[in-house]
Formats: structure tokens, sequence, C-alpha cells
């Protein structure tokens, strides 16, 4: 037998998974990290941490297989996107990583968008947003400038772990498109936006495909996690991408929407000239020459947990949502958003902040329950409707992550989001993108849509319910008076905040 390994280093967990050639989980493991918020909006996290667990989740994938490891051919990554993380010339850290959810960077997005004006949708396609990358770098260009003059290359989580693992320097374009120093249809970094901020271009790597070999396992590196020295190490993607290559989100008209800590609408796109104003981000996909739009809510599946863990931390997830099935759709007028770390699509508000609007004293907590999944898909309905608007036509979704694994939920995506939601046989999400893009880097399959089809098999569709997608349409319209409605008084709670 041989065999692929995907390695998703994600926000809370690294996840690595053993995979063969019929698309198969033989075997995975996951080892958790923590994360530090050392001050109100912060989010950080130590890169040593990640490559630690890497190699321990690696090992013990090995352990628990007892696969030769003459049969793993190669690995190759998934990652949390946009975490700054910065290296002096012997390639060691200057500082904890910055992450996505960070969202300290609101001055330093404000300078990007005065200082390259229109030319910042034009080169990056995105707008300037907390979570991306180049703002961090202002960041520290501002606070922390001995940092900034020490390092010699700035690497996103994944390629830190993947340089760790193999000794070589590379970041795949779907990754780089979340820095907004790429030009994203050029796919080239981009001298004016580097120059615009005096950052050397230096201090950007090589530019990679997704299924490009980016070296073999260090010897030490081998030793230490149960593998070979010959094992190929190819790119890798960003987690979205990876996630959407997973879900066989390969051709246009396609659309998945993942669950995980943040939640993610993702349409392919063929058309490097689209033009989406900075609604959606816009970023190139893992598959060559290929983009994707995508909205994403800050906080989708961390609502859930921040509600569990603060209300019913006794209770494991599904007996959370046991009851949410027998609650009426609406809620019986309890409506919930999912704003509690700020938030992006269609909002792009550090400042926000979560509401329940309408609490009863009949309410209970399987209704705050069915309304945090409610307001999370509410959240997440928002970007269906603007994908939409861009001219594409949404009449199935492949769901994906936590949104994947409970029917109610599943449900009530089709019936807010009024399409077919389809649910994969197996679904391990971005570590399984990340596995395809080995398995096609090691030749495998001629293309990754040739794997998608040996790997990827639809196991339930869910079609919306006329009745309640009704209903739910006119509960939508007063979810989206929320944000302008509770704006301003959040604004001001701001202060309050410590
Ligand atoms: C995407 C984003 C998140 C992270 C989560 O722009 O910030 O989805 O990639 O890992």
């Amino acid at each position: 037998m041989k065999y692929v390994i995907g390695v998703d280093l994600g926000t809370s967990a690294v996840k690595t998974v053993l995979v063969n050639p019929q698309g198969e989980v033989v075997h995975e493991h996951s080892e958790a990290y923590p994360l530090s918020r050392p001050e109100p909006g912060w989010s950080e996290q130590n890169p040593e941490d990640w490559v630690d667990k890497t190699l321990v989740s690696l090992r013990r994938l090995m352990e628990k297989s007892s696969a030769d490891p003459q049969e793993v051919e190669g690995l190759s990554f998934s990652g949390q996107m946009h975490g700054l993380v910065l290296v002096d010339a012997e390639g060691k850290v200057l500082r904890p990583a910055i992450l996505w959810n960070d969202t300290r960077t609101t001055a330093q997005c404000r300078k990007i968008e005065n200082t390259l004006e229109s030319k910042l949708l034009s080169i990056a396609k995105n707008r300037a947003l907390e979570g991306f990358t180049l703002p961090k770098i202002l960041w520290v260009q501002e606070n922390e400038p001995d940092i900034l003059s020490q390092a010699s290359l700035f690497l996103l989580p994944k390629d830190y772990v993947r340089y760790r693992l193999s000794g070589e320097y590379a970041m795949d374009y779907s990754d780089a498109a979340g820095t907004l120093l790429l030009d994203v249809s050029g796919k080239t970094w981009s001298q004016d936006i580097a120059a615009a901020f005096d950052l050397p271009l230096s201090l950007c790597p090589p530019l990679v495909e997704s299924f490009d070999q980016t070296g073999t396992l260090l010897p030490d590196i081998a030793e230490a996690s149960g593998l070979l020295p010959s094992t190929k190490v190819f790119a890798g993607g960003a987690d979205n991408a990876c996630g959407a290559i997973g879900a066989g989100i390969l051709q246009e008209g396609q659309t998945m929407c993942s669950i995980g800590t943040s939640g993610v609408v993702l349409s392919f796109e063929s058309r490097k000239e689209l033009e989406v104003d900075g609604k959606l981000h816009f970023f190139n996909h893992s598959e060559k020459d290929a983009y994707y739009v995508m909205g994403v809510t800050l906080a989708a599946g961390h609502s859930l947990t921040w509600f569990k863990e603060t209300f019913a931390k006794e209770k494991s997830f599904d007996e959370l949502l046991e009851g949410i099935g027998s609650i009426p759709a609406g809620s019986s007028g309890l409506l919930f958003t999912p704003y509690i770390s700020g938030e992006r699509t269609p909002h792009p508000d550090a400042d926000i902040r979560g509401s329940f609007i309408g609490m009863d004293s009949g309410h209970t907590l399987s209704h705050f329950a069915r309304a945090v999944l409610e307001g999370i898909t509410f959240s997440l309905r928002e970007s269906i409707d603007i994908v939409r608007e861009s001219g594409k036509e949404i009449h199935e979704v492949v769901a994906i992550g936590g949104g994947a694994r409970n029917e109610t939920w599943l449900q009530m995506q089709a019936d807010i989001f009024n399409a077919t939601i389809i649910k994969l046989e197996s679904e391990q999400g971005p570590a399984m993108g990340a596995a395809m893009l080995a398995a096609y880097g090691c030749g495998w399959f001629p293309s990754l849509t040739d794997c998608a089809k040996a790997f990827i098999r639809p196991a339930k569709t869910y079609a919306p319910n006329a009745e309640r997608a009704e209903l739910y349409s006119g509960l939508f319209s007063l979810y989206q008076e929320v944000y302008s409605q509770t704006r301003e008084l959040n604004r001001k709670l701001v202060p309050y905040r410590n």
C-alpha cells in the first residue's frame, strides 16, 4: 500500500491524516496548542508549538497506523491563513506569530487604504482587513521597529512549519494572496505595494504552486516523526483553499460552506479579472491559475464554543444541541448575531459585538442554542447573497467542518441559504485537501479534478423546505437590521472593554 499525509495546521490544533489511493483516511491524529491573548483583541501563538505538535502528531499517526514509513510517499500542508511569522537571517523566529483573528491593526488598515487608494483593489484584489498580513507587518514596523529591522523574511504559519521540516523557504499563491502584498492576477509579489511602505521585496519568500515539491524531510525531522528523509514535502495551501479542494470545489458553479472556528462561504472562480470591489475576498486557489471568492464570518464555530463554554460547560456539544430539533425555526423570536470577535463579511468592523435580541422568560437553553446556530447561518447567508449578486448561481452548497456534523444544522443551512446542502461521505476538511495536493504532487493522478473524483463522495443531500425557507427569509431581514441598530452602541462600549 502507498500513502500520503495531509497536515492541517489549524488555530487550535494540528491534525494529520494518513490517506490511501482510494481517498480513505486510514488514521488521523490531532494535537492541540495554546493561543494567547496578551491584550484585548490580540491573538498570538508560539511557532515552536506548531512545530513540536506537528512532529508529535506525525509520530502518533505513524505509530497508530503501523504503516511502513517507506510507504508514505509525500506530505503536504493546509494552514490557518494570514498569520505573521518574522524570521532573521538564521531562520530564528523574532516574535510570537500574530494570527488571523488578531484585531490590533485597524490604524494600519486605514494607512494602507489611504496610501494605496485604488491600487489596493486593482493589485491585491482585497480590501485592508485587520486579519491580513500586511497590516500586521506595518504594526511591527511602527511599534517594534527593532524587530522588523532584524527580519530577513516573513512567513505564514504553515510555511514556517514546512521550512522547519524541509529546510526550504517557500510560500504558495493561495496563502500569499491573503497577505495583501501579492499581485493576485499577475502571481508575483507587488513591488508597488512593498515600496509604498518601505518594505524590501527580499522580505517576501519565493512563490510556488501548492502542489510543487519543496524538498524532502530533514534527517532529524524524519527521525522525530517516524518518517524517512526521502519523504517528499509539497508546498500546500491556505486552509480555505485546501478545504475547497477537499470538498471538490474545482469547477465554476461549485460552492462550499465551511464552519470551523471561523465560517466561510467560498465559490470557485475562473475569471481573474472579476471585480468584487472588496465586498468578498478574492484569492488564488490551490488549483493552478484558478481563484475563489469568499465571505468570512469571524466567529462561526467559535460562537457556539463560546456559548457552550460560558453557559453549558458541563454538557457535550451533542447534549447541548440535542433539543434544538424540537424548537421552532426562528427560536421563538430570539435572534443572535455572531459578532463576538468583530466581523468581516459583509461588515468589516473590528468593534462590533454580538447580541441576543428578543430574550423572553419562556426561552430555554435549547432556544438559545438554536438561535446561536441560526445567527451563524444568517451571517453566512449574507455572504451567499453577495456571491449571488456577483452573478453566480448557487443551487447546491457542499457543507464541511463542524457545521456538517449536525443534521438539524445541515437542514437549517438548506432552509436559510435556500439551496440544496450536500454532506460528504468522509469529510476531513482542509486536511484532506492537503493530502490531495500531496497525492497529485506525487503523480498519483493526472489532475486535482481526477483526484477529487477518486477521493470525494457525496453521502446525503438536504433540500430546502419551502415553508421554513420563507420564514427564514423574513427573519433574515430583521437579522440584517441588527448590525446597523447596534453599531453605534458597540462603538460607545469600546472604552469599557478591558
Ligand atoms: C480567512 C481567515 C480564516 C482563517 C482561519 O481569510 O482568516 O478563515 O484562514 O484559519
